[in-house]
């Protein structure tokens, strides 16, 4: 039988690394590290043929801004994993895609991406190819914790998810590129979810945070509200929902109370000019101020009713590294994409498209902590306890004490 290729689009990148990594271990496909810089791509494919084989992992040059160099390493390729830093290169790696005939996934922060995709909806519908955007932790697995919580309730009617990300940001080797576009997100419209419709939020948002309990390694902690596509269709999904919403942690006290305040102003004024110092000082804060505990976290709080009466459900997903919880969920959804399962044609959120439980469970194979917390003190176990003794698709969450 033909083994599958997909190519990783910044595949010596922390993130695409990760991905390749991940991919290897868990299927048979022949991965192709893609880059611009040809000999770290052959640099980091021998480091992980030494490991996998060399039939396994190959190299090849590809550059975002270049179609001609994006459809030669798209060739004979089953899908591509986006896991550059180019959401401005978003259109023409998608056409790449299609014109190669290859599937898409990308893991990208950016809503002029989503634009970019949405205006080629139809020719992806077309030409039968299965599109798959907003993938990895955040975007990409918020709304899977909702639907998991969505399939447990007769009716949802609260569904909150807040994250912490605590990186040693002064060990990292990351492309200017990748900070921009964590400047960007300071321009980026908040959209909150009131009085049953999603509305602008105030400009005070970001300056009155709310806070959240992330447990006993993170603490209650501040989070201001980010708008995630996937989260849109939700009161949709489930009409009960009165509250539902995603909640960023801050990243250190002077990136949240200094750089990006200033950047939300400076992109304002100059949208251009401010991105590349904005982006310097956000990398110099970063390094600077982080400080340990180290981790990654993504918790949902979630109220509804089973059998009419009022329960509660908590679920926690960890991991000390943040860019495997970005590689995670990538690699369990190509696990349901590859067997056929999640592979449809159109275009499709990394959220919506995977089934949740099963989502759930290879992430925690892979190595995610996943906790369901419930209200009565002392009850917690890992999700593997929690399905080992129950069947799945009949988990009652748990009640008042
Ligand atoms: N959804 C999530 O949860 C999540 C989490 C983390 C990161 N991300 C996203 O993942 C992406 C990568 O982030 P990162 O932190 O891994 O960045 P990184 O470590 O700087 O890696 C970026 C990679 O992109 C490549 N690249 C940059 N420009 C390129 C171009 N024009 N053509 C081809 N390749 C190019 C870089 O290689 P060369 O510069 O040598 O070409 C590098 O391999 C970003 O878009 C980020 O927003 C998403």
């Amino acid at each position: 039988m033909k083994t599958d290729t997909l190519l990783i689009l910044g595949g010596y990148g922390n993130t695409g690394q990760s991905i390749a990594r991940l991919l290897l271990k868990e299927t048979d496909c022949h991965v192709v590290l893609a880059g611009r810089d040809l000999a770290r791509a052959e640099a980091m494919a021998r480091a992980l043929a030494s490991k996998h084989g060399s039939e396994r992992v190959s190299a090849v040059r590809a550059d975002a801004a270049d179609p001609s160099s994006l459809r030669q390493a798209m060739e004979g390729c089953r899908l591509a994993v986006v896991a550059s830093s180019t959401p401005a290169y978003a259109g023409q790696v998608a056409r790449a895609a299609l014109d190669t005939g290859t599937d898409y996934l990308d893991v990208q922060v950016s809503t002029a991406k989503l634009g970019a995709l949405s205006a080629l909806e139809e020719d992806i519908r077309r030409a039968g190819r299965c599109f798959i955007t907003d993938g990895g932790f955040h975007p990409g697995l918020p709304a899977v914790l909702v639907r998991y919580a969505g399939s447990r309730f007769e009716h949802l009617t609260r569904a909150e998810v807040g994250s912490v990300i605590r990186v040693e940001w002064a060990r990292l080797d990351i492309g200017a590129t990748a900070i921009e576009e964590l400047v960007g997100l300071a321009g980026s419209q908040i959209l909150e979810f009131q009085k049953g419709t999603w509305r602008p939020a105030r400009w005070t948002a970001m300056w009155t945070p709310r806070t959240m309990d992330f447990g006993p390694v993170f603490g209650r902690q501040y989070c201001v509200p980010m708008f995630l596509e996937e989260m849109r269709s939700l009161p949709e999904l489930y009409p009960g929902l009165r509250r539902v919403g995603f909640y960023v942690g801050g990243l250190n006290w002077f990136v949240d109370w200094v750089v990006f305040p200033l950047a939300w102003l400076a992109m304002r004024v100059w949208p251009r000019r401010a991105l590349r110092p904005m982006a310097r000082l956000m990398h110099w804060g970063l390094c600077r101020f982080s400080r340990p505990p180290y981790g990654t976290l993504l918790k949902l709080e979630a109220d509804g009713l089973v059998r009419g009466t009022a329960r509660h459900l908590e679920l926690t997903l960890s991991h000390a590294d943040a860019y495997e919880l970005t590689a995670i969920p990538v690699v369990a959804c190509l696990l349901q994409y590859l067997d056929g399962t999640a592979r449809r044609p159109g275009l499709w959120l990394q959220a919506h498209v995977a089934e949740p439980e099963r989502m759930l469970r290879d992430m925690e194979r892979m190595g995610v902590a996943i906790s369901l917390v419930e209200p009565v003190p002392g009850r917690e176990r890992t999700a593997e306890e929690h399905w080992a003794q129950t069947p799945a698709h009949s988990v009652t969450p748990s009640g008042p004490a």
